[in-house]
């Protein structure tokens, strides 16, 4: 695209002259400040079935009542990984090729990194100008020797603060710029969420109104290992995993990973995802804390105007759903649904939006925002519509839900499942993942009826027809969800 020839001087100088006269033609400014600026909150396992959006007042109030909470934000794949990189691509898991969380499965292989990368947002909003700042948990298998090392920034980044591995609050190693970083368990000085935001306020330091920039924060929380700040560690004591419809239920009808369960739970299983359901909780309460502070400085700085403000999660979690103690990778609501919230110019704030948004539709949205071209083998949809042009006509109603079941894994407590290709032992030792677990799910939703089709690895088949003659649509259909009778 002629980028191979380095324009002279004389040219970048007529440009900028014209640049300046259509600013001053258009709105007597730089063109710059017409674009927004971006902020993306990304937290890591938040839930929106078992309420992981209520310990987190401040976001809900300074972003989801200044602008849209959206009932329907939903993950095309229940784990994170593949979600993650659908986030970033805007394609499906099977067209983006991160089957699971490990190498071996594309999570941040040199398959992502030589075809997806290279065409994910961040490049295309550096070439819209922005300047770009990353600072969290990336993808799985991001910075280890094998993945290409803390040395790998992927491309569009300008200032890059990867994690290396999986979420962690404590004892993590970072790719800051491409050189390693170790971090202890000083609370001041290493807790991951805290961390985040300083780089977030360094960055800010140096943003004006005059040049757009896009930021993510990617939160360990509420993730594994569910460590709160130590101000936080005794908050919700009195609290338990809430006891939904599902909650140690019994599933015969549900497929056959699920009706391996033991139900009821054993009682020390209750209790240890009770702790985990409040410390959960507890992590969430930094990230409230970062984003008011975030806000803030935006708002100090005359930003805040300008900026969008995207809330939201890789996937959903359970505790306790069907017997099943705490884990994700299942097609139930709890697992592909998550919170989302947005705020910015243009939006009419106060606004609860039954639009269903999936994870795919980030990338479309961001570079719409940017001014950019959003390519066409993409398959999210941006949702730039439904933000600042009131639009209720429904974005999609179909979409797909995909999971490769993981399987063959040393799990210590799971020996007698060793020829059965059991993974992921949870809780009391009902190893709750296999090869079985890989199905696809088309999930539609219409004023007249609504439907989801599940096909599983196994032949399995589950099929949920839901007529309807009213729009309260989505809450009936969570719950046939749910109970999928
Ligand atoms: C990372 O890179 C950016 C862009 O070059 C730079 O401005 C920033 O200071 C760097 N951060 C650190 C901690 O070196
Ligand atoms: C939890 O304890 C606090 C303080 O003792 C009390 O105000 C609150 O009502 C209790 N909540 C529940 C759900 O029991
Ligand atoms: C488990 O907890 C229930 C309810 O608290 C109690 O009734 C039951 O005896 C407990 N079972 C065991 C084996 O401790
Ligand atoms: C959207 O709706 C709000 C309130 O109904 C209204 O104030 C605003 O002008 C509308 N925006 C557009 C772009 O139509
Ligand atoms: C991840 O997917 C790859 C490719 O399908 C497979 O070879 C590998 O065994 C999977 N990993 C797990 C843990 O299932
Ligand atoms: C998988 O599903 C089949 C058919 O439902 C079942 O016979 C088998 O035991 C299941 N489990 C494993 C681990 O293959």
């Amino acid at each position: 695209m002629g980028l191979d020839r380095e324009p002279t001087l004389q040219v970048v100088h007529h440009l900028e002259l014209l640049l300046i006269f259509l600013g001053l033609i258009l709105n007597g400014s730089n063109v710059n400040a017409q674009r927004p600026n971006i902020v993306f909150f990304l937290t890591d396992d938040q839930d929106v079935a078992l309420g992981g959006q209520t310990p987190m007042t401040k976001t809900k109030s300074l972003l989801g009542d200044k602008g849209i909470i959206f009932n329907n934000g939903f993950v095309t794949s229940p784990l994170c990984c593949p979600s993650r990189s659908s986030i970033l691509s805007g394609r499906y898991v099977h067209n983006h090729k991160g089957f699971n969380n490990s190498l071996e499965g594309g999570c941040s292989d040199s398959h992502w990194q030589q075809t997806q990368e290279p065409t994910a947002f961040p490049t295309i909003l550096k070439a819209q100008g922005y300047t770009t700042f990353y600072a969290g948990k990336y993808l799985n298998q991001y910075g280890f020797p094998n993945s290409g090392g803390v040395e790998h920034i992927p491309p569009g980044w300008d200032w890059w603060t990867g994690l290396v591995g999986n979420s962690v609050y404590y004892g993590y190693s970072l790719s800051v710029n491409g050189t390693l970083e170790k971090h202890g368990n000083n609370y001041e000085k290493d807790y991951l969420t805290d961390l985040i935001y300083r780089h977030a306020t360094e960055f800010l330091r140096f943003q004006t109104k005059d040049h757009p920039f896009f930021m993510m924060l990617s939160t360990p929380a509420c993730h594994a290992p569910f460590t709160p700040a130590p101000q936080y560690q005794n908050n919700y004591a009195n609290l338990s995993a809430p006891r939904t419809a599902s909650y140690n239920i019994k599933a015969e009808d549900k497929h056959w990973l699920i009706r391996q369960a033991i139900v009821p739970m054993p009682n020390d299983t209750v209790k240890s995802s009770d702790d985990i359901f409040r410390n959960r909780w507890r992590t969430l309460l930094s990230v409230d804390d970062m984003v008011e502070s975030v806000l803030m400085q935006l708002q100090v700085k005359g930003l805040l105007d300008n900026t969008y403000l995207f809330f939201s999660s890789d996937n959903g979690f359970h505790l306790g759903q069907f017997g099943l103690p705490s884990d994700k990778r299942q097609l139930y609501d709890f697992d592909i649904r998550v919170p989302l919230m947005v705020r910015g110019p243009g939006i009419t704030p106060g606004q609860v939006s039954e639009q269903i948004i999936l994870n795919i539709d980030f990338s479309p949205t961001f570079i719409e925002l940017s001014g950019g071209q959003i390519p066409e083998d993409i398959d999210g949809i941006s949702m730039v519509p439904v933000l600042t042009k009131n639009t209720s006509t429904p974005l999609q109603n179909t979409f797909l839900v995909e999971h490769y079941g993981e399987y063959e894994m040393a799990i210590p407590g799971c020996p007698q499942y060793k020829d059965q290709y059991m993974a992921n032992c949870n809780g009391h030792c009902v190893c709750e993942d296999s090869r079985n677990n890989t199905y696809g799910c088309v999930i539609q939703v219409t004023d007249v009826s609504s439907f989801k089709y599940c096909k599983m690895e196994d032949s399995e088949v589950i099929f949920v027809l839901v007529f309807r003659c009213n729009l309260n649509k989505i809450i009936y259909l969570q719950n046939s969800l749910e109970l999928l009778k």
